[in-house]
């Protein structure tokens, strides 16, 4: 125990649960390349293939539960290399995560519930405790010296984790309670609203890295000067003043149209993320997130040039941070899949692509794909209509130009132009690659339940 005062919070299986099994793992590779395709030309300029291992990828997303994924990342050797650890994870605040998305073109659509993540509630508190202490644990352990953690939460729980993060980090490791508040409506009228979150920050050791973030000086103190308040000795700093542990700046992702905004509960605001970011890491820093949901810390990431580690065992999570740092053109990325023993079997789907190659100079290779159809037996699909065009099925999809046989490697994607799920994403494309005499071409679909299918052609 590492606090000082022999205070700690017990639950009837806390003891019992902190062994550690030696579960095995089935790990499934990819690398992506963001890439998006403009098909809107009728020739998509030349796509010179790349290399795997060509270049070190800048960041590792993870599906799986984080307990496997963290006890991987051990194994890995991963220990003590890591600077700063952002999580959000579930609040116990009972709810059914989900988004409303609009599927089919404007004359033949419907709205459907795309459910995400379900939090559990009060009932399950023993077992939400269970986990996050056992993986909070872990987490410490792949903290470096000067590495810290943010954890973020709300009101349901943050309660119970304070205390558990006393045990695991010390009270003498604590160094901010931030509440973040932010506006936006509520339905009640029983009780005040309930417009803040807390965001617990802990280190693994006093040589933390701390680069001090500022704000602007209020009106008032710029027109009459800290002088006249404090005397001679104080003088304005043009950086601002010092923040404070209460951020009022940044508000939630509330309207719908808004550019970050990708229909993703839960999401956290870009700025946030950068801000937690820029406070404890450096640009040399290995950032990761065991919660990461729409990949904001990936994102956030991508823009200050930090290495990263994501995971997050929703599908719905996956796809959406694949397409996100697609979309930003992030650098390129491993994407594995982690499983226990007995991994999940594939949703069984129809894809019908076709492939065809050409000679087209001495120099290049024509290739023209059409995604003919598409369907699935997730058994969700009886709540989609039968009309509702296989366009608005499809995410995105993904082309490895030179598939070798074993990882896929996506080397263009084409994504959605707009965070909507109509029948506008393009279906066709036209590439050309520098020539070689045979080879193989892979197309890949990821669908909106988050499952995915992948066809293989040789030429
Ligand atoms: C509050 S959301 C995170 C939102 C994220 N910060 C963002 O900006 O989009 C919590 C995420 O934790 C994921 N999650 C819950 N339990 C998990 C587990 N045991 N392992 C991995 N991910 C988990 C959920 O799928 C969900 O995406």
């Amino acid at each position: 125990m590492e606090n000082n005062h022999g205070v700690r919070l017990v639950w009837n299986q806390k003891d019992l649960e902190t062994q550690i099994d030696n579960q095995s793992f089935k790990q499934q590779r990819e690398f992506i390349f963001p890439r998006p395709l403009n098909v809107q030309e009728l020739f998509t300029p030349v796509v010179e293939p790349v290399t795997i291992g060509q270049s070190r990828n800048s960041g590792r997303l993870i599906q799986g539960d984080n307990l496997e994924v963290l006890k991987l990342l051990h194994d890995e050797g991963y220990k003590g290399k890591v600077d700063l650890i952002y999580i959000d994870p579930p609040y116990l605040s009972e709810s059914r995560y989900s988004s409303r998305i609009k599927l089919g073109d404007k004359n033949n659509y419907q709205i459907f519930e795309r459910l995400v993540f379900i939090d559990e509630g009060e009932e399950s508190l023993e077992s939400y405790l269970d986990e996050l202490y056992i993986c909070l644990q872990l987490m410490k352990e792949l903290l470096s010296t000067r590495g810290s953690i943010f954890v973020h939460l709300d009101w349901h729980i943050s309660h119970y984790v304070r205390v558990i993060l006393d045990e695991i980090f010390g009270t003498k490791n604590f160094i901010n309670e931030i509440v973040w508040c932010y506006g936006g409506g509520s339905g009640t009228r029983r009780h005040f609203h309930r417009k803040h979150d807390l965001i617990f920050w802990y280190s693994r050791s006093e040589d933390y890295i701390f680069n001090p973030q500022y704000r602007p000086y209020s009106h008032k103190t710029v027109e009459r000067g800290l002088t006249r308040i404090k005397g001679d000795k104080y003088n304005l700093r043009s950086e601002g003043a010092l923040m404070q542990d209460w951020w009022t700046d940044i508000n939630k992702i509330l309207s719908p149209t808004a550019y970050e905004n990708l229909k993703f509960p839960t999401q956290k605001p870009l700025d946030l993320i950068k801000r937690i970011i820029a406070t404890a890491s450096y640009p040399d820093s290995l950032v990761a997130d065991f919660y990461s949901g729409s990949g904001t810390t990936a994102a956030a990431c991508e823009e200050m040039e930090r290495q990263w580690i994501l995971c997050d065992s929703s599908p719905v999570a996956i796809t959406t941070t694949i397409q996100r740092l697609v979309k930003m053109q992030a650098r390129h990325f491993i994407y594995d899949t982690v499983t226990r023993k007995y991994p999940k079997l594939a949703v069984p789907s129809d894809l019908e692509v076709t492939v065809v190659t050409q000679v087209h100079s001495e120099e290049y290779r024509r290739v023209d794909i059409e995604i003919i159809s598409y369907s699935t037996i997730n058994e969700r699909m009886e709540e989609i209509g039968p009309d509702i065009s296989f366009k608005s099925l499809i995410e995105f999809w993904e082309v490895d130009l030179d598939y070798q046989g074993q990882e896929f490697c996506s080397q263009v994607q084409v994504i959605r132009e707009k965070v909507q799920w109509d029948d506008s994403l393009p279906v066709v494309a036209t590439i050309l690659i520098p020539f070689q005499e045979s080879g193989s071409i892979a197309v890949k679909v990821s669908d909106i339940f988050g499952e995915s299918c992948t066809r293989i052609f040789t030429y």
